[in-house]
């Protein structure tokens, strides 16, 4: 098993290898993925950090370099490069998973290569926009944080972790200076991935994109932030935009700026959030209170606990004593 595990990181450490040369020393390379992340503004020493790469247009460019070089077609399948189609009566026939796409690998907190998120360059709305490796015995998408290995010093030395959305914004930040950031690629974030950060600080600034859409989906899985013990902000960008393009088209100075004035208290934040959402409303406003509560109750800090619920009472315009009997209730519930 630890044999296996370690054929399948050489092997997608080859990949990183293969795909970073297509993209500096192949024509479709340069003209098509190197030019595409020149556009989005990241520099050549950006694109060699994070050893970004690409793909080819072919079926199986890379599947046969990797064979032509030793490797396995078990491990090019079991970690999902490689894609093998059976045929009756013929030959299997091979794919390679990543064609046509700008590539970004995903590293391990020791660095090594667990997989790859790849990009459409197209606008084709049919064709997914990003195409990730598969889960396999080393890369299980829900214990991993993108960008982790680039930023964990930062982080420790920073005292605090900005957690975002995908792979450019990540990038972006660290081109503007701001490196303790990672990315939870787009899926709800899970105990796994908030211990990683745990272990490196107590402190949380979760950077939503400016659509909205995401955030009240979001804002459940930051009671599980709450829960390990760690104190969590969040902040807003201006609507179209996210960390990425406001990273781009602001300065080091202005991001900082940005980022230390709209941080806001995790519970204030959903607090106010939730309050304004039910106006008058008393049903709104009796669950937006439940949902409150709920959230401070999975603070294990008795006094944290006490200084929210003050918080809330003054927000929600409800007494205190109705806030600790519902704390009380949902603490027996266990929930
Ligand atoms: N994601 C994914 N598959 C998709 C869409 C998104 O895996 N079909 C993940 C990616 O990790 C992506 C993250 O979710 O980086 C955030 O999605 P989104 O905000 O839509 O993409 P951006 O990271 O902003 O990418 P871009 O700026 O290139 O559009
Ligand atoms: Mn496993
Ligand atoms: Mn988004
Ligand atoms: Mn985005
Ligand atoms: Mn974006």
């Amino acid at each position: 098993q630890a044999n296996e595990r370690e054929s399948m990181y050489l092997v997608s450490e080859y990949a990183q290898k293969y795909f970073t040369e297509t993209l500096w020393e192949t024509e479709p390379g340069k003209a098509i993925g190197l030019t595409y992340f020149k556009e989005r503004g990241f520099t050549d020493s950006t694109i060699k950090k994070f050893n970004l790469g690409y793909g080819l247009d072919e079926w199986d460019a890379f599947t046969n370099a990797a064979l032509e070089k030793g490797y396995q077609l078990e491990f090019l399948e079991k970690t999902g490069l490689t894609i093998v189609k059976d045929q009756t009566g013929r030959e299997s026939r091979k794919f390679d998973r990543f064609k046509g796409r700008v590539l970004f690998p995903i590293h391990s907190m020791s660095g090594r290569v667990l997989g790859f998120g790849g990009r459409i360059l197209t606008s084709d709305k049919k064709a997914a926009k990003y195409l990730n490796s598969p889960e396999s015995d080393i890369y299980h998408k829900s214990k991993v944080l993108y960008g982790i290995y680039y930023a964990k010093q930062a982080i420790a030395k920073e005292d605090n972790c900005f957690l975002v959305e995908g792979y450019t914004d990540v990038i972006q930040l660290h081109q503007r200076g701001v490196e303790n950031v990672v990315a939870s690629s787009g899926t709800a974030l899970t105990p796994e991935q908030i211990r990683l950060i745990n272990r490196l600080t107590k402190n949380i600034t979760v950077l939503f994109d400016g659509d909205a859409a995401g955030l009240r989906a979001s804002l459940r899985g930051i009671d599980l932030i709450l829960e390990q013990g760690m104190n969590v902000k969040v902040c807003t960008f201006p609507e179209g935009e996210d960390p990425d393009s406001f990273a781009k088209s602001n300065t080091y100075e202005d991001l900082v700026l940005y980022l230390e004035e709209n941080a806001k208290d995790f519970i204030q934040f959903k607090t106010s959030l939730l309050a304004e959402e039910a106006a008058n409303d008393p049903i709104k406003r009796a669950d937006t209170v439940r949902d409150i509560v709920n959230s401070i109750s999975k603070i294990p800090d008795q006094i944290k606990k006490e200084i929210y619920i003050q918080e809330c009472a003054k927000i929600m315009q409800i007494s205190e004593e109705v806030l600790y009997n519902t704390l009380a209730q949902i603490d027996k519930k266990g929930a």
